[in-house]
């Protein structure tokens, strides 16, 4: 599905994607941990191209990354993205922050985006919020629009990045929960994240990063009881010792 091969970037000197070699299968779940800074951010940001690469290719279904115009909007289109913050539009309705870019960029009517946008809205279980504005949601609720409207575009593979950080702890589940459901749905995903619970549940698959390198990629069993590396063992020590 999607395939980074010799992947390298560079911030000016700083070396910051080193060698990345990663494939993900259809319907695969791959969560990414690591150390703050390690970069885990840029990698998703270069998988829908929100960064340049200065080495390697990446392709999604065998088609390699446009550069820009037409083709690279349609990729986007075809990776969904999920960040920490949620970039509602402030002043659209739930059900039009949804249905915004479908009409848009698919060219659907109006009355096919707003079954859509229901559907949608019903699945992440928030049907009825949808003509209230972002402002009078809860942060959970937000993020679980933020994922309904990267589902509208029909994406091929989803991008998670830390969707959970910004929320408060009684709210991280609501949203955990979303993206378990997709996961058991067979969506292809790729999905930073600190949640250990998550990790283990829902992966097939955990990368874990440090310093610009993979330095595993095993199953979420494989890492949690044997890590390989030190940094790995570190890491794991760090976050599971609280
Ligand atoms: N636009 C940029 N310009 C320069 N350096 C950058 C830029 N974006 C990221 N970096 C650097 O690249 C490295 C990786 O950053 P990245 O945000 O990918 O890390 P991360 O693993 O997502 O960290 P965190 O867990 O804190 O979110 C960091 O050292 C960061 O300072
Ligand atoms: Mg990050």
């Amino acid at each position: 599905m999607i395939s980074l091969k010799g992947v390298n970037k560079y911030f000016d000197t700083f070396h910051a994607l080193k060698d990345i070699n990663l494939d993900i299968e259809p319907g695969q779940v791959v969560v990414v941990l690591g150390p703050s800074g390690s970069g885990k951010s840029t990698l998703c940001r270069t998988i829908n191209r929100l960064e340049t690469i200065e080495e390697g290719h990446i392709t999604i279904d065998g088609v390699a990354l446009p550069e820009e115009g037409k083709a690279l909007a349609q990729l986007r289109s075809d990776v969904g993205m999920v960040f920490q913050q949620f970039n509602l539009f402030p002043h659209l309705t739930i059900k039009d922050n949804i249905t915004l870019a479908p009409i848009k960029v698919r060219k659907l009517s109006k009355t096919e985006t707003d079954s859509l946008a229901m559907e949608l809205l019903e699945r992440v279980g928030i049907a009825q919020q949808a003509d209230k504005y972002p402002a009078q949601l809860s942060g959970g609720q937000q993020q679980r629009v933020a994922i309904a409207r990267a589902l509208a575009m029909k994406p091929k593979i989803m991008l998670f990045d830390e969707p959970t950080s910004a929320l408060d702890p009684e709210m991280v589940n609501e949203v955990l929960d979303v993206m378990g459901d997709l996961a058991q749905e067979g969506m292809t995903m790729l999905c930073v994240t600190h949640e250990m619970g998550f990790a283990r549940k829902a992966a097939d698959r955990i990368i874990f990063m440090a310093d610009g390198a993979i330095l595993e990629d095993s199953d979420p069993e494989s890492f949690f009881n044997n890590p390989q590396t030190e940094r790995a063992k570190d890491f794991l020590g760090k976050i599971l010792a609280h």
